[in-house]
């Protein structure tokens, strides 16, 4: 099973992202962490531990980490993930205990207790915990296996025209995990816009008939609104799980191995996702990026993880 610490602002699609690495076989979940993101630092590392409720998610550590970008003020997603971060359904009493540790020193103590090229980081929120652990311990970077990370986009945008919720919100950061030196693909929109939560996906999913399947069902309904309201969706892409996705089966996703920067100092691109396509990567170029996704593999993927989870 792939080791995986997953590194989240929770967040509905990050609540599907960390069900499904629970539910999963293949992914041996090692850590949580959070970040302030789509609300809050408090109010998602909450419901991090909400979900693991849902979940029945036990013998992992959780927790906080950084509660506001590196340089810049905290931009949260209400519009999209509600007051709450995670609004829709009723969000149960945490049964499990934060770890005592900062979320940036869980992450470096459990990528340096395993061994290395074996640890995948898997951030589904902004990066600034990632960065503020490859600066405290340097040592990660060769040491953690890749980062697959939902953020960014082929020239697509969400934020803004050209970028993305996860990328715009702590530039910065992601400059740093992108031109660390480490292996980091990026699930970005040109992705994760395929993974829609169309009525018949959750036709699925409701017939599972499980509480965390009806918690997931509750959570697209708000969803499937924000996104109608906000962006014009019919049905709502759900980004973070892909992430997840392509670490149990890379084959779900199409990538192409190409030079990525950030952009950080754009009047109208700042937290654009630069990607150099213009000829073939040079041979050791660390970065890939995402262009497309088997939607039906994938749904069948989250589906399989909520009917191993069962009624915990
Ligand atoms: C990303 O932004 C957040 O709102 C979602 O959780 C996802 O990680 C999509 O742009
Ligand atoms: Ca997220």
């Amino acid at each position: 099973a792939a080791k995986i610490i997953l590194d989240c602002d929770p967040g509905h699609d990050d609540a599907v992202a960390l069900l499904l690495a629970w539910g999963n076989p293949e992914v041996e979940l090692l850590a949580v962490t959070t970040v302030a993101g789509n609300q809050t630092l408090e109010k998602v590392t909450r419901n991090a531990l909400s979900v693991a409720r849902v979940a029945g998610i036990t013998g992992v550590p959780f927790a906080a980490g950084a509660d506001r970008p590196l340089l810049r003020e905290v931009q949260v997603a209400d519009g999209v993930h509600g007051e709450s971060g995670l609004d829709g359904p009723v969000l149960p009493e945490p049964t499990i205990e934060l770890d005592a540790r900062h979320g940036v020193d869980l992450i470096i103590d459990t990528v340096m207790a395993h061994e290395p090229g074996t640890v995948t980081l898997v951030p589904t929120g902004a990066l600034t915990n990632i960065a503020l652990a490859a600066r405290k311990e340097p040592r990660i970077v060769e040491r953690v296996k890749e980062v697959v990370l939902m953020g960014g986009g082929v020239h697509e945008g969400n934020w803004s025209p050209v970028a993305e919720f996860n990328i715009v919100v702590d530039p910065e950061a992601a400059h740093i995990v992108f031109s660390a030196g480490w292996k980091v693909v990026m699930i970005g929109l040109d992705v994760t816009h395929r993974a829609l939560a169309t009525r018949a996906v959750r036709d699925r999913v409701l017939a599972l008939g499980t509480g965390p399947a009806r918690f997931v069902d509750e959570l697209m309904d708000f969803f499937t609104q924000a996104y109608e309201d906000n962006q014009g969706f019919d049905a709502p892409p759900v980004h973070d799980p892909c992430a997840v996705a392509y670490v149990i089966d890379p084959s779900l996703v199409t990538t192409v191995n190409a030079p990525i920067d950030v952009e950080t100092q754009g009047r109208l691109t700042t937290g654009m996702t630069v990607v150099d396509l213009r000829s073939p990567a040079p041979a050791d170029c660390p970065t890939w990026a995402g262009r497309d996704l088997d939607a039906d593999r994938f749904w069948d993927l989250v589906i399989d993880a909520l009917e191993r989870i069962g009624e915990p």
